[in-house]
Order: C-alpha cells, then sequence, then structure tokens
C-alpha cells in the first residue's frame, strides 16, 4: 500500500488506503474501516461521502466545471441535442451517423403508451401534482412492458422505451388536466418537436414550432441530463441496488427530485418572484427574510450542495433566458425581479460569505415560462431531462461488479434496554 492515511485511536494505528479518481480527486477508502475498527462513520447528508465510484459526470464546484463523459456541459449546450447526450451518459460516447439513425427509430416506435393507461390518468383528483401522477404511471410502466432481461438488446429496448414513454406520459398529463384530446406523437417530429406538439397542438390551433423554443428545451433538457451522485439520482442507485426494475427505481427518483430543495427549485423560484411582483416588486425584503436565522425562509434558485462559485448551468441558462425572451419578444416582469435579486444578494456579504450563487433554478422557470409550460409542471420538465442521467447511473451501479445493497449504518441515540409493560400495567403507571 503506497498512499494511505493514518487513523490512531487509544494509540492504536490503522491504515487506510487513498484512491484517486481520473481528474486526481482524493477519496480514503473506508470500506474495511468497521471490520478494522468497530468504527462508523457519521455524516449526515453524505457530504464528504462518495457512495460509488463512476464513470458518467465530473464536476468541480469550486471551478464551476461540470463535464459528462468528459465532455463540458457549455460543449454540449451549444453543439448538441438533447438526443445525442442521452446517448452520450446512457452509451459512453457520441453515437455515429447510423447509431444515432437507430436510436430515433426506436423512440419514435416505443412512444406511444398503452390505451389502458389513459384510464388512470382518469382517476386521479383534479389538482392532483403532475410529479405525484408521472412518479405513479412510471411505477405503472412496469405492469404494462415487460421486465428487463439479461440480453443488452432487451435492455436497451426498456431503456428506450422509458425515454419514449416519460415524454409521451408528460404531455398526456397535462393534456389531461386540461380536458383536452390527447395528441399522439409524430413520427416525422424529433424529441423536442414532438413534446412540444404534443402539448400544445389542438385541432383548432395546430402548433407553430419556433426554432428558438425548441432549442431553448434541447438546451434546458442537456443541462438538466445528469449530476452526479445529487439527491434523486442516489436514491435510483439506492433502490436499484436492491435489484428492483428500472421503472421501479424511476419513479423513486421522480420522486426524490420533486422538493423543493432539489428539482421543485425551479417551480418555487417562480411562485418566490411571482410573489414578489404580486407585493409590489420589492426584492430587498425577500433578501432580507432569507438571512434572517428565525425565518425558514430560502432563497429559492440560490446556493448549491457542491457548487461553492458558480454553476456553470445557470450561466448558459440565464443567457439563453435573455436570448429567448428577446427574440419572442416576451416582456416578463419577473425576469426584471430576477435580475435584481441576484445582482442584489451578489453585493450582500450575507450571500458571498455563505457561497450562495444563482443555481440552475434561478432563471430556468422564466424560460419555461416563455416556451409556455405551465408552473406546476416545470419539475415534470427536470424530471424528463434527467431521465438519460438516473438511466446511465442506474446501469452503471447494477452492472458494477463490486455493487452491493446500499445500507448505510447509523449512530442510535435511542433508550438504552428497557422491558414490555403489561397494557394494564402501564394504565396504571399513566394513572
Ligand atoms: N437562502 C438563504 N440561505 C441559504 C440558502 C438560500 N437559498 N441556501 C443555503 N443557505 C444558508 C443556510 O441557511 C446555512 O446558513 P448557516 O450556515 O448560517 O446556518 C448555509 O447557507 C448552509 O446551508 P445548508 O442547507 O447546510 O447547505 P446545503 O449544502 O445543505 O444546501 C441547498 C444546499 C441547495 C439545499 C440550499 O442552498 C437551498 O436550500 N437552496 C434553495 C433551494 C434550491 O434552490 N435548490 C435547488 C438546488 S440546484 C438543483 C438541483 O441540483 O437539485
Amino acid at each position: 500500500m503506497d498512499d494511505f492515511v493514518t487513523v490512531t485511536y487509544q494509540g492504536k494505528s490503522y491504515q487506510l488506503p487513498v484512491i484517486k479518481g481520473s481528474e486526481a480527486e482524493k477519496a480514503i477508502d473506508i470500506t474495511e474501516l468497521r471490520k478494522k475498527t468497530g468504527f462508523v462513520t457519521l455524516d449526515p447528508g453524505y457530504a464528504n461521502t462518495g457512495a460509488c465510484k463512476s464513470s458518467i459526470t465530473f464536476l468541480d464546484g469550486e471551478k464551476g466545471i461540470l463535464r459528462y463523459r468528459g465532455i463540458p456541459v457549455e460543449e454540449l449546450a451549444d453543439k448538441s441535442t438533447f438526443k445525442e447526450t442521452a446517448y452520450l451518459l446512457i452509451n459512453g460516447r457520441l453515437p455515429g451517423v447510423d447509431e444515432l439513425r437507430r436510436f430515433s427509430i426506436m423512440l419514435n416506435d416505443h412512444s406511444l403508451v398503452h390505451e389502458d393507461m389513459k384510464v388512470f390518468y382518469q382517476n386521479f383528483p383534479r389538482g392532483s401534482h403532475p410529479m405525484g401522477i408521472l412518479s405513479a404511471m412510471v411505477n405503472a410502466l412496469r405492469s404494462f412492458y415487460p421486465e428487463i432481461k439479461d440480453t443488452e438488446e432487451e435492455i436497451n429496448i426498456t431503456v428506450t422505451r422509458l425515454l419514449a414513454k416519460v415524454r409521451t406520459l408528460a404531455a398526456m398529463s397535462y393534456k389531461i388536466s386540461r380536458g383536452h384530446m390527447v395528441v399522439l406523437p409524430r413520427p416525422d417530429l424529433a424529441y423536442c418537436e414532438n413534446f412540444l406538439n404534443m402539448m400544445f397542438d389542438t385541432p383548432v390551433r395546430p402548433y407553430e414550432f419556433k426554432k428558438e423554443v425548441v432549442r431553448a428545451l434541447e438546451v434546458f433538457w442537456i443541462l438538466h441530463a445528469d449530476h452526479e451522485q445529487n439527491c434523486s439520482t442516489s436514491t435510483v442507485r439506492m433502490v436499484g441496488s436492491g435489484r428492483v426494475n428500472l421503472y421501479a427505481s424511476i419513479s423513486a427518483g421522480i420522486a426524490a427530485l420533486w422538493g423543493p430543495l432539489h428539482g421543485g427549485a425551479n417551480q418555487a423560484v417562480v411562485e418566490m418572484l411571482t410573489r414578489i411582483h404580486q407585493e409590489g416588486g420589492d426584492y430587498r425584503k425577500a433578501i432580507e427574510r432569507a438571512k434572517d436565522r428565525k425565518d425558514p425562509f430560502r432563497l429559492m434558485g440560490f446556493g448549491h450542495r457542491v457548487y461553492k462559485t458558480f454553476d456553470p448551468r445557470a450561466v448558459i441558462m440565464k443567457k439563453m433566458c435573455d436570448q429567448l425572451l428577446n427574440r419572442l419578444s416576451i416582456q416578463d416582469p419577473l425576469l426584471d425581479i430576477a435580475k435584481g435579486l441576484e445582482e442584489a444578494a451578489l453585493k450582500d456579504t450575507y450571500f458571498v460569505d455563505h457561497h450562495l450563487y444563482p443555481n440552475v433554478d434561478f432563471y430556468s422557470g422564466i424560460v419555461l415560462r416563455a416556451i409556455g409550460i405551465p408552473t406546476n409542471m416545470f419539475t415534470v420538465m427536470f424530471a424528463i431531462g434527467r431521465l438519460p442521467g438516473w438511466i446511465a447511473q442506474w446501469k452503471e451501479s447494477v452492472d458494477d461488479p463490486q455493487g452491493r445493497l446500499a445500507r448505510p449504518r447509523q449512530i442510535y441515540t435511542g433508550p438504552r434496554l428497557s422491558h414490555y409493560i403489561p397494557l394494564a400495567e402501564r394504565e396504571l403507571i399513566a394513572v
């Protein structure tokens, strides 16, 4: 063992190996810690814990770097499509011409959903949140479509089925929630166009494609496609480690993403900006509230567990937001409030000292509004974008020969041994 750290406790020393990632990230391998020392580690929120080795996404929060399979997210946002990025994440490299064509054909062939699934939608109470519906529907896919078997081809079919059908299910949920006829996917449309058409086309007002809108959606989804071991991805891996099927793992990931500290932040940002707007537009009050330790309010779309200088996705999103609104000649008062809020927060010592910067969700809601997506569908849009990442991470974890059932330890702080008291005696004591 040439590189290790030494842990010394009560005069006894133990050596733990140091391992390095391909970008020179260092980790202490504690696989043998409990066996050798009897200790476990305590790391709430896993802020210091590497749960796996992964070759999918590299992220450096200090330098603001994000790369999928080695390629900077800036390059993908500039030159790639969401479909190609999904292929890259899932298969480990960009597709060749034939591979991309085959992938497109498969996405088209699997884009319809079983007619019986439509009945499910009718039975959700009106006003149900689309994330809850999506999570349930994705889990239900397992009942309609056969389980993954062992061959690469069968796995590919399940993966493509998910990518194709989740998009259809999301658009269907929107149409049904509005009491509109469901619009079916069209073979002549590419992935993003198809989604927009399923969302917004009606028999009396055919959807008119605008290239800026299509590109904005491509970029929005590329920026969300993976983000290494975040809350929902770790959930997908953890649920998958019990060898449950892919649909159930993704369904759990969707549920995890729903929360306002994670993917639900895009909806929460627009709700926050709307409130500020309705109350007269004074964003300074929000800043003061966010700084007040007694107030649970946080500035939504600000801060990140990993990014401590800037979120590279937020930089691209802000630029795109400006361009999109300009080209579509949209005057959104929320954009002015967001910009004012950002500028004021970045000058405020609380935000500077806490390393709090806008994250991807700060401007993404304004982009989605400009595309025409209703606020309660924002997190569903994030989920469709994150799908390739979840799938890639799930595949990597189930293929890992060292993969084990995820089963963390705990430090127990409850009562020490106590004994059962029969009910009659308990009542006597209570009296
Ligand atoms: N507004 C005000 N204060 C904040 C904020 C915020 N948005 N975020 C963190 N802080 C403060 C927090 O109060 C704490 O202060 P102190 O140390 O004085 O007690 C300190 O910063 C550290 O906070 P934390 O909760 O321990 O930090 P974390 O790394 O666990 O939290 C976070 C990361 C994203 C949950 C948090 O920054 C947050 O709640 N942000 C708002 C929600 C949000 O925008 N979420 C989207 C994240 S990006 C999309 C995704 O990848 O999911």
